[in-house]
């Protein structure tokens, strides 16, 4: 028995989540994307997970550099979401945003809710995706306010 993709699609739509950007480096390129795919695996150890396509091309930039940052956006950050996901951005998008180097040259973004900065531990494929474990090596924490989405637009809290 499968699902209707229709009905799969509409379920999903109604998951409240935040708002991430994914940035990643592998020699000498930067690389980042919006992800909204983005959980908690263990407090001990200190990991969390991303699912990433295996079209996109931070998929393909983890996969070679081994490392990646989860930057939590703000609540003023919708635009920064928009750059992250923009394919006519795609080889500009941190002329757009604030940002310096993480551990391993990765772009911490600046003003973010929190940066998460991660080896990658393992690599899971299933179906479009892949899903990526990173083991948190440093936490840079904030007290903003985060932005959110829901049924296909950014949200705030309250
Ligand atoms: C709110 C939002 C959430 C997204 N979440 C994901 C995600 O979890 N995983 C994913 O692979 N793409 C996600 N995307 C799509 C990518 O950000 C988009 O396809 C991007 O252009 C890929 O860039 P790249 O090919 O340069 O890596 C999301 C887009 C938006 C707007």
């Amino acid at each position: 028995m499968a699902v209707d993709p229709e009905l799969f699609k509409q379920g999903l739509r109604r998951w409240a989540s935040g708002v991430t950007v994914v940035t990643t480096k592998s020699g000498d390129q930067p690389h980042g994307m919006t992800v909204s795919a983005f959980s908690s695996v263990s407090a001990d150890p200190p990991l969390v997970l991303v699912c990433a396509n295996r079209n996109s091309r931070t998929h393909g930039v983890i996969r070679e550099g081994g490392r990646f940052t989860v930057n939590v956006l703000a609540s003023d950050q919708q635009d920064v979401s928009a750059v992250f996901s923009s394919s006519k951005l795609e080889d500009s998008r941190f002329e757009h945003v604030a940002w310096r180097p993480g551990l391993g040259g990765v772009p911490l973004i600046d003003g973010a809710l929190v940066n998460l900065e991660c080896r990658v531990e393992h690599s899971h494929d299933h179906g479009s995706h892949t899903i990526y474990i990173g083991h948190v090596e440093v936490a840079h924490v904030t007290d903003k306010r985060p932005l959110l989405y829901y049924d296909g637009a950014y949200r705030d809290v309250g």
